[in-house]
C-alpha cells in the first residue's frame, strides 16, 4: 500500500477513534446491543399528526436502461427556473424511500422497499424544501411512504437568501426548485448495532441519494447532492427533534439550464 496517502489515524484521530471503536474483533462479532431504551421494534417513520396531509400522485418507477443512466450520471450545478411536475416529485420520493409491496414471511409482514437497510430497520426518513412544484404550494414536507403522501409541516417559500444560507452559500444549487433532504432517526439502528450502526445509516443514505440520482436523470432532470449544510438550523427547518433525528444529505433537484454540463455535452 502507497505510504504516500495521508495517515488516517494520525491526521483525522476522531474519525480513526470512531471507525476503530465500531469495528468488529472477534471478542463482539455477534454484538448487538438491544438493550438500550431504543431497543425493540422501531416505528416506521416519523409522524407528524398535526401537519395537513397532500395526496400524491401514484409514482412511476423510471423505465430508462441502467447504460443511459449510468453515462448520463453528473452532478448539476446550473438549474432552470422551470418547475418540477407533481408526478415527478412523487416518482422521486418513491424510489428513494417508498413501499414497493407489503410482503409477507409465514405470519410477518414486511415492507418491500427500493433500498437494502440494515437489520431491515429503515433509520431514515425524506423531506422536500418545496419552491417551485407544479401543483404543489411551497413550504417544507415530510414524505409518509406507507400511503404515499406528504405532510405540509411549514407552507412558506423560502427566501433565497435563507435556502442559500442553510447549504452554506451554495446560490447555484440554492435556486433548484426542489431540495430533498434525507435525515435519519439514528436510535432505529443504534439500538440494535449500537455506535455501529451510524455507519449502516450512512451507508444507507448513499443507496437512497442514487436511486434519486439515477431517476432524476430518467425525468431529463439534473440533481447535485450536497453534503454542505448548517445541520442545526436544516435540522430546525425540518421540524426535528435533535436529541432523535439530524439530517444527513441533501440533494438539489431541476431540470439542467442550457449552459449546465450536461445539457452542453447531449448538444
Ligand atoms: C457525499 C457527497 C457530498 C457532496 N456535497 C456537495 C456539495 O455540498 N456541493 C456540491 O456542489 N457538490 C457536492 N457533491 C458533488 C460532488 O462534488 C461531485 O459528485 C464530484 O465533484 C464529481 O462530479 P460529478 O458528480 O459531476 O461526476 C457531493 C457529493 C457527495 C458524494
Amino acid at each position: 500500500m502507497s505510504q504516500k496517502e495521508p495517515s488516517f489515524k494520525r491526521n483525522h484521530p476522531l474519525t480513526w477513534c470512531y471507525h476503530h471503536n465500531t469495528s468488529r474483533w472477534v471478542h463482539n462479532a455477534t454484538a448487538s446491543t438491544q438493550t438500550g431504551p431504543d431497543a425493540g421494534i422501531p416505528q416506521p417513520a416519523l409522524e407528524f399528526p398535526d401537519a395537513p396531509q397532500v395526496r400524491l400522485p401514484a409514482a412511476q418507477l423510471p423505465d430508462a436502461g441502467m447504460d443511459q443512466l449510468l453515462r448520463n450520471r453528473l452532478s448539476c450545478r446550473r438549474f432552470s427556473p422551470q418547475p418540477l411536475a407533481l408526478q415527478t416529485l412523487s416518482d422521486l420520493l418513491f424510489v428513494g424511500y417508498g413501499i414497493l409491496e407489503i410482503g409477507e414471511f409465514g405470519n410477518l409482514e414486511f415492507l418491500e422497499r427500493p433500498v437494502p437497510s440494515g437489520g431491515g430497520l429503515y433509520p431514515l426518513e425524506l423531506f422536500a424544501i418545496v419552491n417551485q412544484v407544479s401543483g404543489l404550494e411551497s413550504g417544507i414536507y415530510h414524505y409518509r411512504p406507507v400511503g404515499h403522501y406528504l405532510e405540509q409541516l411549514r407552507k412558506v417559500l423560502l427566501p433565497k437568501a435563507l435556502r442559500e444560507y442553510l447549504i452554506m452559500g451554495q446560490a447555484s444549487l440554492a435556486v433548484a426548485p426542489v431540495l430533498l433532504v434525507v435525515a435519519s432517526v439514528v436510535g432505529r439502528s443504534l439500538g440494535k448495532y449500537g455506535d455501529r450502526g451510524y455507519r449502516y445509516i450512512l451507508l444507507e443514505a448513499g443507496h437512497m441519494m442514487q436511486n434519486v440520482n439515477l431517476a432524476a436523470i430518467s425525468h431529463g432532470l439534473g440533481s447535485c447532492n450536497i453534503g454542505g449544510f448548517f445541520d442545526q438550523e436544516l435540522g430546525e427547518l425540518l421540524c426535528l427533534d435533535p436529541d432523535l433525528a439530524a439530517p444527513l444529505y441533501a440533494t438539489a433537484i431541476g431540470h439542467p439550464d442550457s449552459a449546465d454540463r450536461r445539457t452542453l455535452r447531449a448538444g
